[in-house]
């Protein structure tokens, strides 16, 4: 598997942007397929996988404590990757030093939640992975992925029928890895200029 750098998946990104999905000004908010960022339509393609489990909406079963975490971005990220949301990243103490040191191995009980918000200011999906022990999805690197989005505007509202909590076993939520599986650890990672440099004391 070829590892890609951020900024060299940005560029890919940029590169698919270029030849047909344009990025819909002020939006990606519910906009026909040709409008929207590869991960709206990810997301939107989602919707045709049949329902699950894992796919009914409620309150977060894992990171519901995201707010005790340490942010470990400076500023807010605009993420091509995530729809071209602007993202916060927030890692719960146990894993928050791994995360920062690209070369740690990321502990079992690590929790991820990156929290967005929409072109028009309004708050978009909650995006979150947390490390399970050895066995949990193998194929995924003992990854949990899950995308929550309790109050989607209209017009996403529309295409997805409603709030939404996909997350892993669902069918739902695995094109996040088809993704991620491209990055060391399974981490796209803060980009180097707005990264926490060190842990808050
Ligand atoms: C098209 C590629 C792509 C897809 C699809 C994608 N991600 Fe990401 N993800 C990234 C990249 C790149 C980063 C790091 C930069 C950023 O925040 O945008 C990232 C960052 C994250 C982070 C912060 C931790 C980190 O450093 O990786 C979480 C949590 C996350 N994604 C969850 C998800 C979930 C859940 C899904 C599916 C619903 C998903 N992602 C789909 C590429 C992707």
């Amino acid at each position: 598997m070829t590892k890609l750098t951020w900024a060299g998946f940005i560029t890919l990104v940029g590169a698919l942007a270029a030849c047909g999905g344009k990025q819909q000004a002020g939006g990606g908010g519910g906009g026909s397929g040709e409008d929207m960022s590869p991960m709206d339509q990810m997301m939107s393609d989602s919707m045709a996988v049949s329902d699950d489990d894992g796919s009914t909406f409620g309150p977060l079963e894992i990171g519901a404590d995201w707010q005790t975490y340490v942010k470990v971005n400076t500023s807010p990220v605009t993420s091509e990757t995530h729809g071209g949301r602007l993202v916060d990243t927030y890692v719960n103490q146990l894993g928050a030093r791994a995360y920062l040191d690209e070369e740690a191995e990321i502990p079992i009980g690590t929790v991820l939640v990156k929290t967005s918000t929409e072109p028009d200011g309004s708050p978009g999906p909650l995006f979150v992975m947390a490390k399970k022990s050895p066995g949990f999805a193998p194929d995924q690197g003992d990854w949990y992925y899950a995308i929550q989005w309790a109050n989607p505007p209209a017009a996403w509202a529309k295409k997805l029928g409603g709030p939404i909590y996909w997350r892993t076993p669902s069918k739902r939520a695995a094109y996040c890895v088809e993704c991620h599986e491209n990055y060391d650890r399974f981490l796209g990672g803060v980009p180097a200029p707005q990264r926490l440099p060190s842990l808050p004391e």
